[in-house]
């Protein structure tokens, strides 16, 4: 049984979704912005993020698998549905549900880092630090968040509570 507590609420979710486009807008205007998200957490950030920007810009995705089970995140990431835009000059964006140990952001932009972009930014929704095996600079964070696990809002616990609109821990274990 897992028992769920409201963290962050669809309210200061989509205030805070508002802001990071506001920022990204400004800080951008003019270049050439591709927003690659990463399946399938973050679905519905993007979403929300991408109809919030004021800038023009192009949408792909990317599929990550890593090896392990559970919700701790390995060493060991492939892809598993690569971006299909030429990123070769362009600004990337990738857009994470949450950063965790830092593995699977660190080795997606190593990857995207060998087909030349222009610049590549990191843009979280939640950055959670008290995992983190790999230094992460993520240039633009939604929240912070020190440690517990969480769902809703594109993220899940084995695949459930993904849709839920607002975001809450889970508290595992008390049957
Ligand atoms: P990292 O490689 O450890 O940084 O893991 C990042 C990935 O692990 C995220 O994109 C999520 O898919 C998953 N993850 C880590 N923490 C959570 C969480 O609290 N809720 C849901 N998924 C999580
Ligand atoms: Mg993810």
């Amino acid at each position: 049984m897992e028992e769920k507590k409201l963290l962050y609420s669809k309210e200061s979710i989509d205030r805070r979704v508002k802001e990071l486009a506001g920022t990204i807008s400004r800080d951008l205007e003019g270049k050439d912005v591709v927003l690659v998200g990463v399946l399938k957490g973050a679905f519905i950030f993007l979403a929300d993020l991408a109809r919030h920007l004021e800038i023009p810009h192009t949408v792909d995705f990317v599929r990550l698998a890593s090896y392990g089970s559970g919700s701790v995140s390995s060493e060991k990431i492939t892809i598993t549905k690569d971006i299909e835009t030429d990123i070769e000059g362009k600004e990337v964006i990738v857009v994470e549900d949450i950063i965790d140990t830092g593995y699977t952001v660190t080795f997606l932009r190593e990857r995207l880092e060998e087909r030349a972009p222009h610049s590549i930014k990191v843009c979280t929704l939640i950055d959670k630090k008290q995992r983190r095996k790999i230094a992460v600079n993520a240039d633009y964070v939604g929240f912070a968040l020190d440690e517990g696990f969480v769902v809703g809002y594109g993220l899940d616990f084995d695949e459930k509570f993904r849709c839920l609109p607002d975001i809450y821990v889970i508290k595992e274990g008390e049957p």
